[in-house]
């Protein structure tokens, strides 16, 4: 059985959705969520699902006895980072290499980058008029919402939508692609 981690800031909708998705299929268990806010509401969820959680703060994700030692420690295969919004340090990533993973609310490389996430994302898709919109799954690198794609999927636009409509449109295909598409990445080397 394969180990997951997830690195999420807030929410937590991801997360939820992965952790049982796991729990039907015995491929792969998320066996640690991690987040860089106390209060996230993404620990609730996980600990009401019986997940393990860990908060961490930026010298503790840096350093090699914070929370690279913690990921050794749960044998971890894949780090998965759902809404999680700082960049991922080079000694998570040397340590991890090409098994960082990271869903993005838009059709990159459109409507990426730093302060590019949540609402912020949809507000921009809205103001230029986009016909359509999606979801974006990607190998994470240190910059932020860039490495290579793995996968995407989109939805169409109407006209009348307003950004909490594109944000259903793409929740939504986030909650039916995002597990399937981590448990591909999984078992790819298999
Ligand atoms: C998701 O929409 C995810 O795509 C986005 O944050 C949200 C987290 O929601 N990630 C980014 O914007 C990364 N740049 P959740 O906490 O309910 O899973």
């Amino acid at each position: 059985m394969k180990h997951i981690a997830i690195f999420a800031s807030g929410s937590g909708s991801n997360a939820e959705n992965i952790i049982n998705f796991f729990k039907a299929d015995p491929c792969a268990e998320v066996s640690l969520v991690l987040s860089n806010k106390a209060d996230a509401y993404v620990l609730n969820r996980s600990s009401n699902l019986s997940v393990k959680t860990c908060v961490f703060n930026r010298e503790e994700l840096t350093s090699s006895s914070g929370v690279i030692k913690v990921l050794a420690k749960h044998n971890i295969d894949l780090i998965v980072l759902a809404g999680f919004l700082w960049r991922v340090p080079s000694i998570l990533l040397d340590e991890y290499y090409g098994k960082v993973i990271n869903i993005h609310p838009a059709l990159l490389p459109k409507y990426g980058g730093k302060g590019m996430y949540g609402m912020f994302v949809h507000n921009a898709v809205l103001m230029n008029k986009e016909k359509e919109s999606g979801i974006t799954i990607h190998y994470a690198n240190q910059n932020y919402d860039d490495g290579d794609i793995i996968f995407q999927a989109k939805c169409e636009l109407n006209r009348d939508d307003n950004a909490d409509d594109i944000a259903n449109k793409v929740h939504s295909l986030e909650m039916e692609y995002f597990p399937a598409i981590i448990k591909k990445v999984l078992l790819k080397d298999e």
